[in-house]
């Protein structure tokens, strides 16, 4: 039987939980309560069957997950809105960025499953990258909580030191993906295309390439060997890419986003 699932804070991410839910089927609409203050953006989702309310400790009483999904200034008032209603029959699931599981075990002062999850934009065409970590919970509780991000894209399990880290790669790599993309469209007009046929070429390829990978479990240089003839023209652009300090300039970026994110 599926289980009651409140999602608090009905915003970008709320809302695409709820569709990626209905979608995929693992809820059916009566099993799902969303809130947030200014109910009326929610009025889609209403005529999907969606419980659409304004009252945060409602939905915790009448529900067993409990997404919380406002922004991470608002956690504290949230928190401690619904802390008496919540009990340790509940699920608790933050997919707040930056706030630590201490800090809301600190509000709500009560032992329960508690799970962070770090998602991506892609989560609203359920093709998210979904880190999770998590505190008190038994072996079920975590097979649910993975079932259900699974059916928003892929999941794994880290340990919570490792979450601003999965921040800079999962949820901020769709940013990096999405310029290495526009550069391929930028390259691709200067050498021909029109900006639709090289944004359809540069992304289908960039999907391709990333599918090789998962499917295949190959390391990217064991594909790349596959596409480098000796003396060819993807062996002689790729060095040049590497001259200009191509790798090196993504990996500082990488780290420059998580020594930023790391001192806020
Ligand atoms: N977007 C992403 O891809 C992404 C990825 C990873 C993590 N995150 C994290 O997810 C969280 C939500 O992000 P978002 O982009 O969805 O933000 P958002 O669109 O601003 O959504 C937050 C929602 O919370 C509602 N809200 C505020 N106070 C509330 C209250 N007291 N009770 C109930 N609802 C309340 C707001 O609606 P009202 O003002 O009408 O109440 C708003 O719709 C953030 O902490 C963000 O860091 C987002």
């Amino acid at each position: 039987m599926s289980k009651k699932i409140a999602i608090i804070g009905g915003g970008n991410l709320g809302t695409a939980i709820a569709e990626g839910l209905l979608k995929s089927k693992f809820s059916v609409p009566k099993d799902i309560i969303i809130t947030k203050r200014n109910i009326s953006t929610l009025t889609e989702l209403g005529k999907k069957g969606i419980e659409v309310i304004g009252d945060n400790s409602d939905a915790v009483l009448r529900s067993e997950i409990i997404i919380l999904a406002v922004k991470p200034f608002q956690v504290k008032d949230v928190l401690e809105g619904i802390k008496n209603q919540l009990s340790s029959n509940h699920i608790l699931v933050s997919v707040v960025t930056g706030v630590l599981i201490a800090e809301i075990e600190e509000v709500i002062s009560k032992k329960l499953p508690l799970f962070r999850a770090m998602p991506n934009t892609a989560i609203a065409i359920s093709e998210s990258m979904t880190c999770l970590s998590h505190t008190n919970a038994a072996k079920h509780d975590i097979n649910y909580v993975h079932e259900l991000f699974s059916k928003l894209g892929k999941v794994t399990t880290i340990e919570e030191k490792l979450m601003n880290a999965a921040t800079v790669l999962g949820a901020c790599g769709t940013a990096f993906a999405m310029r290495y993309i526009r550069a391929n469209i930028q390259g691709g007009i200067e050498i021909g295309f029109d900006a639709l046929t090289a944004s359809l070429i540069a992304a289908q390829t960039v999907k391709g390439a990333a599918e090789l990978l998962l499917q295949n479990g190959t390391h990217p240089e064991q594909e790349i060997d596959k596409v480098t003839t000796p003396k060819g023209c993807t062996i002689v652009g790729l060095n040049e890419m590497e001259h200009q300090g191509f790798s090196s300039s993504l990996i500082k970026g990488i780290s420059t986003s998580y020594s930023k994110i790391a001192t806020d």
